[in-house]
């Protein structure tokens, strides 16, 4: 990456903006996160990175955009949980759209013309005909995160016709690594090191037998990187093309935990897709980005840190968002699908 390089990335206090912080400070690039924290990884932040606490919504944001001038945006900030969304609809569209179309208005008019998104292809797609699914697919969201992201992709769009925006959405698969919020509903890989270091037996979601696309975080970050760096736009599917199935994550995870009791099969939660994988081909064309690390060097890797980190990893999770009241029973938070 070009040394001072001046990059704003929100949500840099979660999961994947840690990874991702840590690798553009690595390079030398000069970081300025905004995060309200509400849902933060309780990770610490390089020394010289610094962050402002505020929501995307607030007038602070489009100040500190404007203040900054950054020379790109990564934008991780969401409203993560798939479950939430369906039962907050609006709750959801506020941040993941509304958030998201206030930082593109603020980005255009700061003159940051390159932006990048965090998508999610596991959303996106819905029941996929074609397995791995490839970008020109027709998005068919089937959850009101899907369909915010979809919706998002679509400002994307116009502000790239009508603005100038070099922008591009980077559409995840199932993101697993060090640092994830292992408490909520979702992120099979985290709650299960949770499960296994706090004594009580792997759980497995339906029969185990529906497959996902698990890319290792670290693998994401780099993504991220050369995303930030490139003026490729449009969407960009970032995973491994491989479908694994749920059965077989938790297996290598009590395997790494030398755990060999019972592992609870329970009902899996109603109307989930079956099958996700997605094409990387493109990525891989346009970035020059393969994943390298293979899935059981990276879930040993995730559970070793989960072990060494000695505590669960979102006892933080309740952290009130900046310049918010506490809400009562909010509760850990569901972790990003
Ligand atoms: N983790 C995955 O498997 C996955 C898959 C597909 C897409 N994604 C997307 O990638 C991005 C990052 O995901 P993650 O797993 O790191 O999530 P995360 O929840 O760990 O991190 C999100 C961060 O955004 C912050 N945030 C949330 N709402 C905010 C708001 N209104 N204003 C300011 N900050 C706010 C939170 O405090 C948190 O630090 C998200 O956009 C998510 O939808 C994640």
């Amino acid at each position: 990456m070009k040394t001072h390089m001046r990059i704003l990335v929100t949500g840099g206090a979660g999961f994947i903006g840690v990874h991702t912080v840590r690798r553009l400070v690595a390079e030398d690039v000069t970081v300025l996160v905004v995060d309200d924290r509400r849902h933060a990884c309780g990770e610490a932040l390089p020394p010289n990175v610094e962050v402002e606490a505020a929501d995307l919504n607030s007038p602070a944001t489009t100040e500190a955009v404007a203040r900054f001038k950054p020379d790109a945006i990564l934008h991780l900030a969401a409203q993560g949980g798939v479950s939430r969304s369906v039962r907050d609809p609006a709750g959801d569209a506020m941040v993941n759209v509304l958030g998201t179309v206030a930082l593109l208005k603020a980005s255009a008019d700061a003159g940051c013309l390159r932006f990048v998104f965090a998508s999610s292809g596991g959303a996106i797609y819905g029941r996929a005909a074609h397995l791995p699914t490839p970008e020109r697919t027709a998005p068919k969201p089937l959850s009101p995160y899907g369909a915010a992201k979809l919706a998002a992709e679509g400002y994307l769009g116009m502000f790239a016709l009508t603005f100038g925006l070099r922008a591009l959405a980077l559409r995840y698969s199932n993101v697993y690594g060090p640092f994830q919020d292992g408490t909520g509903e979702a992120g099979v890989v985290a709650i299960t090191c949770e499960r296994l270091l706090s004594g009580r037996p792997p759980e497995i979601r339906g029969d185990g037998h529906q497959t996902r696309d698990f890319v290792f975080v670290a693998d994401v970050a780099e993504a991220n990187l050369r995303a930030l760096t490139s003026s490729v736009t449009g969407a960009i599917n970032i995973g491994t093309g491989i479908a694994t199935s749920v059965r077989t994550v938790v297996s290598e995870l009590a395997a790494a935990a030398d755990y060999s009791g019972p592992i609870e099969i329970v009902e899996g939660p109603p109307g989930e897709v079956r099958d996700t994988a997605l094409d990387t081909r493109r990525a891989r064309k346009l970035l020059g980005w393969v994943p390298s690390t293979p899935l059981r060097d990276g879930l040993r890797q995730t559970f070793t840190s989960f072990r060494e980190r000695g505590r669960p990893a979102t006892a933080h999770a309740t952290s009130t968002p900046a310049g918010a009241a506490a809400t009562p029973g909010r509760g850990p938070r569901a972790g990003s699908e």
